[in-house]
């Protein structure tokens, strides 16, 4: 059969190869990976990225936040391109497929396209955002929320990571600090792949699912300061611990959680004792929180609830508690007809389908607020991801690297 636009397959080997090829920059003993946002091994993979689209034909620029775009042109340059792509950064202790998957299959629709010689309407652009996970520098999905406008270019990159590194200062060591401004290169629409991070693929034994919606965000910085004293002479009664404190405040977002849920999840990941020592109550403690629902009412009330049981908390055990929102991202409603041309795609291609909603949050969430944009998602095992663990066949990461494609030859069109 000649390869045609309709009948084009991804090559699911070559995909699958360089999944594992870059998985070795920054890979862990547990066979996970490790890729801080703007580290020396996110520089590597960046490096090989920008040789493998360079390779492909792309027109690699990159952006004042480091985020890379590599354009494929098109017959009709009048119109911005339809976007593709996510992230190649990690959780500290991540796997191989968050973010990787859909960055590389971005790169993999191009390679095919390019093999089998079709041209498309629109011009392409395969995009590589930077810090979308947000573990070291916060907020998540950084550099698409400032390619929106959420905020300024100025601000994200005077951010700092906990040894007071900014934002700046990374990109410098790294040389990815661009020179094309946020924001401006435009496009006609976006499409992610990404694994679902979930368990409802797999338990329903569905190939695709067609992400119509994502839940909202909420993070706070918390900080506690009771009483340093003496852990043998000071009784029970007169003590202001801070780490007492945060137990009680992590059992009361558990269960505010519970309460709103199914729709609605709470998390403390991370907790800092300032000075700490075995004999010593702990006197200063740091932490964060991350709340999710996909309803904005929801969110609101674990906003409410979880910042009055707190205060009662704090008036009880006489110490203070600050609890600052540094991030709110409302819930996503993706683009429905974007929503559908993937779900044709995954239809045509005679993948089992359902639509989804997704848990975690994406730079196509970001992006759907100024641009038509939707999300590709295939099943991960059990579920398990941002943990070393995360695993997906490579069966999967094709259907969803075809859906893609497809998806993305329906939006700019193939050119006569
Ligand atoms: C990004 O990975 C998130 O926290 O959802
Ligand atoms: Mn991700
Ligand atoms: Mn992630």
């Amino acid at each position: 059969m000649t390869k045609t636009a309709s009948n084009l397959q991804i090559d699911s080997a070559r995909l699958w190869g360089t999944i594992h090829e870059t998985a070795r920059f920054g890979a862990t003993p547990k066979g996970g990976v490790r890729r801080l946002t703007l580290s020396a091994e996110d520089k590597q993979v960046r490096d090989w990225f920008r040789e493998a689209c360079e390779a492909a034909g792309l027109e690699l620029h990159v952006d004042a936040l480091g985020s890379m775009f590599g354009l494929r042109r098109g017959r009709d340059m009048s119109k911005p391109p339809i976007g593709l792509g996510s992230h190649l950064d990690t959780q500290p202790t991540g796997g191989k497929y968050d973010g990787v998957l859909g960055t590389l299959a971005a790169l993999e629709v191009v390679r095919t396209l390019n093999d089998a010689g079709i041209e498309t309407e629109l011009p392409l652009c395969v995009c590589n955002w930077t810090n979308e996970e947000g573990s070291r520098f916060a907020p998540a999905m950084m550099a698409s929320a400032a390619h929106v406008g959420d905020f300024t270019t100025a601000d994200i990159l005077s951010r700092k990571d906990a040894e007071g590194v900014t934002v700046a200062e990374a990109l410098e060591a790294i040389g990815y600090r661009g020179e094309t401004p946020v924001g401006k290169q435009k496009f006609s629409g976006f499409v992610e792949l990404h694994i679902e991070q979930g368990p409802l693929l797999e338990a329903e034994g569905k190939t695709i699912g067609v992400v119509d919606s994502g839940q909202g965000v909420l993070w706070y910085d918390g900080k506690i300061t009771g009483f340093e004293s003496h852990a043998g002479s000071t009784p029970m009664p007169l003590r202001r611990d801070a780490l007492a404190t945060l137990s009680e405040i992590v059992l009361a977002m558990e269960s505010i959680a519970s309460k709103h849920g199914p729709n609605a999840v709470g998390t403390i990941g991370e907790a800092v004792i300032a000075k700490p020592s075995r004999n010593v109550i702990p006197g200063e403690i740091a932490f964060t929180v991350d709340c999710r629902s996909a309803d904005a009412d929801i969110m609101d009330a674990l906003d409410r609830d979880l910042r009055a049981s707190v205060a009662e908390i704090a008036a009880r055990r006489k110490v203070d508690v600050a609890l600052d929102l540094v991030w709110r991202k409302e819930p996503t409603h993706f683009h429905p007809g974007f929503v559908d041309t993937i779900e044709n795609a995954a239809r045509t291609l005679g993948y089992s389908h359902r639509r989804i909603t997704s848990g975690a949050g994406h730079d196509a969430c970001n992006l759907n607020t100024i641009m038509p944009a939707a999300m590709v998602f295939v099943p991960c095992k059990d579920g398990i991801s941002h943990n070393e663990l995360e695993d997906a066949t490579q069966a999967d990461c094709a259907a969803g690297a075809n859906v893609l494609m497809h998806a993305v030859l329906a939006l700019a069109g193939v050119a006569a």
